[in-house]
């Protein structure tokens, strides 16, 4: 494994022990089975508040003027990460209002009205996606908003959206318990994420009629 290669890892839920941080945790353990340089961030420490209307809000500088420590998650780890894995919580069917918030604000520092806008642009393209998923109910559909949502933001900037892990529970941790063992998998996809087969053909690709070589 290329050691230079930098996962991140951004927990979506308020609840620093929840499930969400448990399962991010195993994928932090199975990047670091791999020697990949790994970081792992709460949203909820770097967010404050929502997006707002830029061509009000902005300094005269360009930079976002809600003051909270956005600009360093966004500018310093994630445009610089590889890859990124999204651990949230369903909420209503959707992502938490945390990592929902992330994905707007980047708005903010891609906008044309940014300054640095282009090379923003530039370096939010091609990582390596992945998602976990904590929820209570178990049916499919549960999560299907959460991973078109992730499929869609991953063809949009050009990214491999390579995984996703479910894992059941409500109380905190709880997802321990689930006898699926969605901490193996996630620790899988931590430590595959770069690795990984990735597809996703068109009727005109060029390619070999079996997947996996003998
Ligand atoms: C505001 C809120 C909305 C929720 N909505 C759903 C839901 O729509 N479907 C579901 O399966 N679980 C839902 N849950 C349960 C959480 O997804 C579940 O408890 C999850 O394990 C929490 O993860 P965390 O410990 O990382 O916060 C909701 C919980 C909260 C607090």
């Amino acid at each position: 494994m290329d050691a230079s290669k930098k996962l991140l890892i951004l927990i979506g839920s308020p609840r620093r022990d929840g499930n969400s941080a448990t399962l991010a945790t195993a994928v932090q353990h199975g990047a670091e089975e791999a020697g990949i340089n790994v970081s792992m961030r709460l949203i909820d420490d770097y967010i404050s508040g929502f997006l707002r209307d830029c061509r009000n809000c902005r300094l005269p500088d360009g930079e976002c003027s809600i003051s909270d420590r956005f600009h360093s998650l966004f500018l310093d780890d994630f445009l610089s990460a590889d890859g990124v894995v999204f651990c949230t919580p369903v909420y209503w069917y959707g992502m938490s209002a945390q990592t929902k918030a992330f994905f707007d604000r980047t708005f903010c520092y891609y906008a044309n009205s940014y300054p640095e806008s282009q090379q923003v642009l530039k370096r939010m393209s091609n990582k390596r996606i992945g998602l976990v998923l904590s929820s209570e109910e178990t049916y499919p559909g549960a999560s299907l908003g959460i991973i078109h949502q992730l499929q869609e933001y991953s063809r949009y900037t050009y990214s491999q959206f390579v995984g996703v892990v479910r894992g059941f529970g409500n109380r905190r941790g709880e997802v321990q318990r689930d006898p699926s063992s969605p901490e193996l998998d996630a620790q899988r996809l931590g430590r595959e994420i770069f690795e990984r087969k990735y597809t996703d053909y068109g009727l005109d690709t060029d390619r070999s009629t079996q997947v996996w070589s003998t």
